[in-house]
């Protein structure tokens, strides 16, 4: 794309270790440590606007002790969904975020968009806070993610060119022969073809909205790509089509991902580092191998099924 409408950050080495397992046992066996916060590592500036601390900046996300619940007016309790949740991801990883139903992926996807704010601790999206944010570097930040949520439909009344145009739009550019030719790079790029571009939503195959809405989600070249059970829904061919255009895209625009997902074979094939939430916690973060070998009885159950095992016992594990 050369006039670029949003600018990704430049991406740096994902090859350094993750960091070192917690040992408390029984509580979060394989999560990180507790990471001293953030304005210990160094005297930190206004958010969102100067310059990230050194120490934040090789970090796409940074999760800091968050804690969220949720009250029930009608029966005046509260619900906790997250205990002290503590993980740092570094640009160009892709993680693959798992757990029960419930158990507040979602929220936390949520949270880094910055559409939801913790009880406590802190989020970092690129080096920066997402505390007390300014209304317009919230939305300069937001530009730099793209988002596909669970139920992430495409605008039904809009064809798939227009679906696609739509953030071009909507951030204010207007030169239709440019937008033209950025929205049939895209088609390209996610595998449709041109004629696709003046189909309606309600005329596509399940494969073929999930790859229009990743191009909607591409269109702004975010350097974070947020994903809430990317294939659920898909026929096994067109997840695996759809995790194969990914990874592709991924080598070529080294975007930074997270992902909700259950699907094992995306976890294996496509994730670089796994978290795992239960019992309200991250019971688990690091390379798909070092999960594996966490006990912990969610993990047990979730990783070492019959169907589990058949996935992961004969094919190697491209990132472990
Ligand atoms: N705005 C809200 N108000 C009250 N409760 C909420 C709100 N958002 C989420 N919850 C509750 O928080 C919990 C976690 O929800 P969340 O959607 O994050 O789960 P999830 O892990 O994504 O589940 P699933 O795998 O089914 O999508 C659920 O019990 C949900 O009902
Ligand atoms: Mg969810």
């Amino acid at each position: 794309m050369t006039e670029s409408a949003a600018n990704a950050p430049g991406i740096v080495s994902s090859a350094e270790p993750t960091e070192s397992p917690a040992t408390a046992p029984g509580v979060a066996p394989c999560a990180p440590e507790g990471i001293p916060p953030a304005s210990l590592q160094s005297s930190a500036t206004a958010p969102g606007v100067a310059l990230p601390p050194a120490s934040l900046q090789s970090y796409a996300i940074r999760i800091e002790h968050v804690w969220t619940s949720f009250d029930d007016p009608l029966l005046g309790t509260s619900k906790v969904v997250h205990k002290d949740i503590n993980l740092s991801l570094k640009h160009g990883e892709i993680l693959g975020l798992v757990g029960a139903s419930g158990c507040g992926k979602t929220t936390l996807l949520r949270e880094i968009i910055g559409l939801q704010t913790p009880n406590q601790g802190e989020i970092f999206v690129m080096g920066r806070s997402l505390k007390n944010v300014p209304a317009n570097h919230g939305q300069q930040l937001r530009n730099n993610y793209g988002v596909l949520f669970q139920k992430g439909a495409l605008f039904s009344v809009l064809d798939v060119f227009d679906n696609i145009a739509f953030p071009l739009r909507e951030l204010g550019f207007r030169d239709d022969k440019w937008i033209k030719r950025i929205v049939f790079m895209m088609l390209d790029m996610v595998g449709l073809s041109a004629r696709d571009a003046w189909l309606k939503p309600a005329d596509l195959s399940g494969g073929m909205v999930k790859r229009v809405a990743l191009a909607r989600t591409l269109v702004l070249e975010p350097g974070l790509l947020l994903l809430d059970e990317p294939t659920s829904g898909l026929d096994p061919i067109a997840s695996e089509d759809f995790v194969s255009l990914l990874s592709d895209l991924h080598k070529n625009l080294k975007f930074t991902v997270v992902m909700v997902t259950h699907d094992l074979d995306v976890l294996r094939d496509l994730c670089s580092q796994v978290a795992v939430l239960a019992d309200n916690q991250l019971v688990a973060f690091g390379p798909l191998a070092s999960v594996l070998s966490c006990k912990h009885p969610f993990i047990e159950k979730f990783f070492h099924n019959r169907r589990a095992k058949r996935v992961f016992q004969y094919q190697e594990v491209r990132h472990g």
